[in-house]
């Protein structure tokens, strides 16, 4: 058994690590396109988003700077309740900014919804979202995500930068786990 191999636990491959990079590289150019030399500011929410992230920040062409906010939401495992503790706050003042929040996945939609109002509060020029993945079944929370890579099923995901109890954030792909992982 190769323990270290954990490509094989993907039991479907949604996106390909070039799917992936082909989106990227088409979200870039997009939000390059959008801000029109303008700077921005794009804030990473650790951990899940470091992959995209880092991707669509080299992808890009318009001057940027980065900041991180590291957030947990209260509930139970995979789900999401909508409060939310900053564990690790901006070190960077954003007002008068143009900030692009950077998120890997939104599924109901809480947590986002929290940060854009907390965002909103310290004054920025203007705030918008980038999504690699969104779950349009699964959204309660009515946020609007101006950049999405893909819109997905409501199944739980892992792969660049998605974990499952921290795991698989490395897989290139982004796929659904098979049951035997979920069962040991
Ligand atoms: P909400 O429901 O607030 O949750 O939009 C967003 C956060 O929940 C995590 N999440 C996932 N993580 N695979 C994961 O690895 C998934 O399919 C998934 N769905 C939600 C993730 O941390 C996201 O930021
Ligand atoms: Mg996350």
């Amino acid at each position: 058994m190769d323990a270290a191999d954990v490509t094989q636990d993907l039991t479907h491959v949604l996106f390909t690590a070039d799917e992936v990079a082909g989106r990227i590289a088409e979200m870039a150019g997009q939000i390059d396109a959008d801000y029109e030399g303008r700077e921005v500011l794009l804030i990473g929410v650790l951990n899940g988003a470091v992959m995209v992230m880092s991707d669509l920040s080299r992808a890009m062409k318009s001057h940027l700077t980065m900041d991180w906010m590291a957030i947990s939401s209260y509930g139970s495992g995979t789900k999401s309740s909508g409060v939310v503790r900053i564990l690790k706050d901006l070190t960077t003042d954003i007002s008068g900014k143009h900030v692009l929040i950077v998120e890997d996945i939104v599924d109901t939609g809480l947590t986002l919804s929290y940060l854009v109002q907390n965002l909103r509060s310290r004054g920025p020029e203007t705030i918008e979202v980038a999504a690699m993945f969104r779950k349009p079944e699964a959204m309660t929370a009515p946020v609007d995500v101006k950049y999405v890579g893909f819109d997905i099923p409501n199944e739980f995901v892992v792969g660049y930068g998605l974990d499952y109890a921290g795991r698989y954030r490395n897989l290139r792909d982004v796929g659904t786990l098979a049951p035997h992982v979920y069962g040991g």
